[in-house]
């Protein structure tokens, strides 16, 4: 499905209905449909008379996402009709934008290991305003293809079984994305994992026949006009699966796991936006990929693991993985010297439990860049909150017997507090350029909600692609 600037007349005319507005030019017959329907401006209607389908926006709510999800309704319903092109018209950058997003988010399917996929023929949705420049028309519905693409393919990464999407899996299709965008890419096997002496990252991969692997992307801009461009870093968890490990989850829990690599698999989709869009900032993304499962050679609770950094850690739950890839890599990631450092992870039911399953934590020890990612989710429509670190949940981490303990002692705050136990691996210097993204709430979806089908949502990939525009335009 294709969105092109145009004002080619659709085989359905979309119409924007704001703030229950009806528009006063309709005909007879459409009147008389909208009053036999009742319809008093609220929610979306398709109007046999004259294919007209009305899509109804909340321009004054205060909620970030209301033109995205009324497309994303629109779109689901008018790829059932037998029809091959829409048209709409808009009057601000704003409903350009979103709609576009809604349409080509909304369109997504997984359906690889169905036999009867679902068809449509509708093919191409003209978009047209008298208020907005052609050429900036042009431009806004490009980079939405851009981004939506992204965070499809990112989809597609994360649905994919865990039989299918191991570690090496997903490295190689990071070598292939890297290939297709001229990225350097640096593949770091379990030899080069120990020489490196990732001893958390490698403890939680032992019991698995999958090895695990660290990915290095990275994306400089060709001929850059600015030498003293900022440098990302972003380091995604790429769990492609995580049973528990010998804390092994109970079934209810385990379901969905797959979707434990949701942090890596959106650095992948970020980078992949970042190259197309040709952003003028140096962009590194580091995957951890492992699997945690059980076996003979599974690590323990009670072992202790010394981390790159040096620092020892007390196990006491194995379910809690993934801050100990994330040690290691944030470790590695650290000596990149970035001005941006951000985590993306799938890392704690507790974040669920605190924002509710549509939001991202987001934690760290600057307040400034902290707000400037809530602001970048928000525009990018992608929910996000503070959680705030303070010094009484660190101690919750303290080992009699080693460093640090992998669980706190007490399970209140502990999204929190496994936030700060990751920043004991973000060194001084480094620790108020770093942000940490919970995503274990938005990742996965299991009813559908805003733009989001079920399964995957790709979450992190446009507030973390805004949040770099943003912060390009600053330095
Ligand atoms: N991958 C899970 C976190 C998770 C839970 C993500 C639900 C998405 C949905 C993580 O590895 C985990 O198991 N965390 C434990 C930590 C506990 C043992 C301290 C948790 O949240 O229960
Ligand atoms: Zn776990
Ligand atoms: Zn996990």
């Amino acid at each position: 499905m294709k969105i092109l600037a145009g004002s080619k007349k659709g085989n359905v005319n979309l119409i924007l209905i704001r703030n229950q507005k009806i528009p006063k030019n309709l005909t007879k017959e459409q009147k008389a449909f909208l009053e036999f329907q009742n319809y008093k401006g609220e929610g979306n209607l398709f109007v046999p008379y004259g294919n007209i389908y009305l899509v109804s926006i909340d321009e004054e709510s205060s909620f970030c996402n209301s033109i995205r999800d009324a497309f994303f309704l629109a779109i689901n319903f008018l790829k059932k009709l037998n029809i091959k092109t829409l048209s709409l018209n808009v009057e601000s950058i704003k409903e350009a934008k979103e709609a576009c997003e809604g349409i080509l988010l909304g369109n997504y399917t997984f359906e690889d290991f169905k036999e009867k996929k679902s068809e449509t023929t509708l093919e191409e949705i003209y978009l047209n305003s008298t208020k907005i420049p052609q050429q900036d028309l042009e431009t806004i519905i490009l980079e939405a293809h851009i981004i939506a693409d992204s965070v499809n393919y990112v989809r597609n990464l994360i649905n994919t079984p865990p039989m299918q999407a191991t570690p090496e899996f997903i490295a190689k299709d990071a070598q292939k994305l890297a290939k297709e965008l001229n990225l350097e890419c640096k593949v770091l096997d379990s030899k080069d994992l120990e020489k490196e002496k990732m001893g958390a990252f490698l403890a939680v991969a032992k019991a698995s026949v999958n090895s695990p692997f660290l990915v290095h992307l990275s994306y400089k801009p060709k001929k850059s006009k600015n030498k003293n461009i900022p440098k990302f870093v972003f380091v995604g968890k790429g769990l492609t699966y995580d049973s528990g490990g010998l804390s092994l989850k109970p079934g209810d829990y385990m379901t969905t796991m797959k979707a434990d690599k949701s942090g890596a698999c959106a650095v992948l989709g970020i980078l992949q936006s970042v190259a197309k869009l040709g952003l003028e900032a140096e962009v590194h993304g580091i995957l951890g990929l492992a699997e945690n499962m059980i076996g003979g050679n599974a690590y323990k609770p009670d072992d202790i693991l010394i981390s790159r950094s040096g620092k020892s850690i007390e196990v006491r739950n194995t379910d809690a993985e993934g801050r100990l890839v994330l040690a290691d890599c944030l470790s590695y990631a650290s000596e990149l010297e970035p001005n941006y450092l951000l985590d993306l992870a799938t890392l704690t039911g507790a974040c669920v439990v605190a924002l509710g399953e549509y939001t991202t934590g987001v934690m760290g020890y600057n307040s400034k860049l902290q707000h400037s990612f809530l602001m970048s989710a928000n525009n990018a429509g992608e929910l996000s909150a503070i959680l705030p670190f303070n010094p009484y949940l660190k101690k919750l981490y303290k080992s009699e017997v080693a460093d640090l303990c992998n669980i706190p002692s007490s399970r209140y705050g502990s999204a929190i507090s496994a936030g700060m136990f990751l920043g004991e691996f973000v060194p001084k210097s480094l620790q108020d350029k770093w942000l940490h993204l919970d995503i274990a709430g938005p990742a996965y979806v299991e009813k559908s909600w805003g733009v989001n089908p079920f399964g995957a949502s790709g979450a992190g990939v446009r507030a973390c692609v805004e949040f770099i525009k943003n912060n390009i335009k600053e330095k």
